[in-house]
């Protein structure tokens, strides 16, 4: 396994071959860094799901370079979903729609929908460009961690999450820290109005706000749901256990915004200035509780219902029992 940093023209150019040659290709998107195969290729997206730990009835979604390459995957594409993708692409959304031919049950985990995105990142958008210039046709790609762990956030963090699990041929492209820091918003388009299935850096509000509805978050179904039932554990997260609730003692890991002082004998794990922040550097505290070897964290949620509604939630997935 190598890890690349310094990315060049030619190293993604290299990744991109790799990715046509069956190898795997982990790579920055501005919401957490996803391991990525060709989605065309079983073989490779097999891997993917090996190298996670991951269960084959948890779909990936498809990344895709630009708008124009939405129908090779999907199709009855909703008035409204052309909308989101036409305001929120590239970015931090996917979108769920009827699949095409295209979209084999190795990708979907036998569902007749299919997740597609269009990320910003420019070294996911280069490697998605130079893919498609070698005959590709998306690149599947789900976090590059181990399942129900905390995704990664920079190149460093997939190594440390996956050197175990990965061959040598395998690449890791290193684009620098996450800007957004949690998932991607996914958004079933399937029925006369959208469905938010995880929340995240596009809001219900800029969905409701662009379309003109009124989506209830309350109402909103889980993407838990979606799985099969009796598979609960947590998710998002890492193996010290995570607190919402409650004030930490001596030794136990402490994140919350700047404005929320240490309480003693707590140690300092993240000092987010505001939401974005906080979504940026959570994943990176719970990391570094693990390094410490921290046996508790605990989180004081943000509130509002910009991205903190995504921190809550992943919050909450994270102090799951299993
Ligand atoms: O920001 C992101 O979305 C990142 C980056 C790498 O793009 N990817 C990511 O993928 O978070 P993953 O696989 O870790 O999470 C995607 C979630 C999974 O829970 C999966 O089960 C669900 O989306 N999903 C994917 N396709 C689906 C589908 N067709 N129907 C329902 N759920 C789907
Ligand atoms: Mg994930």
């Amino acid at each position: 396994m190598t890890l690349l940093s310094n990315c060049t023209a030619k190293s993604v150019k290299d990744a991109a071959k790799s990715l046509v040659t069956g190898q795997l290709v982990a790579f920055p998107t501005e919401t957490v860094y996803g391991l990525g195969a060709d989605a065309l290729n079983q073989r490779a997206v097999g891997r993917v799901y090996q190298a996670k730990g991951r269960p084959l009835n948890h779909p990936l979604i498809v990344h895709i370079a630009s708008i124009n390459n939405l129908t090779k995957w999907t199709k009855d594409i909703p008035e409204y979903a052309i909308k989101l993708a036409a305001n929120f692409w590239p970015g931090p959304m996917t979108l769920i729609l009827p699949r095409t031919d295209l979209a084999k049950d190795y990708i979907t985990g036998g569902q007749e929908n299919v997740g597609v995105r269009v990320p910003s990142h420019p070294i996911a958008i280069m490697l998605l460009d130079e893919f498609e210039a070698l005959g590709g046709y998306g690149i599947a790609a789900p976090s590059a961690n181990r399942f129900g762990k905390v995704s990664p956030t920079s190149a460093n963090d997939v190594k440390l999450e996956l050197e175990n699990f990965l061959q040598s041929q395998d690449i890791i492209l290193n684009g620098g820290s996450s800007s957004v820091g949690v998932e991607s918003t996914i958004i079933k388009c399937i029925g006369p109005t959208p469905t938010i299935l995880r929340t995240g850096a596009i809001t219900i509000s800029m969905v409701n706000n662009l379309l003109g509805i009124k989506i209830d978050a309350s109402t909103q179904e889980s993407i838990d749901q979606i799985r099969v039932p009796g598979l609960f554990r947590s998710h998002y997260a890492p193996s010290a256990k995570v607190f919402i609730s409650g004030t930490p003692t001596i030794g136990d890991g402490f994140i919350a915004l700047s404005k929320f002082s240490t309480p003693l004998g707590a140690i300092r794990l993240a000092s987010p200035k505001n939401n974005e922040d906080f979504a940026r550097t959570l994943y990176k505290g719970l990391r570094l509780a693990d390094s410490k070897q921290l046996a508790r964290v605990f989180v004081i949620p943000p509130t509002g219902d910009d991205i903190a509604t995504a921190i809550r939630d992943r919050l909450q997935k994270a102090a799951q029992k299993e």
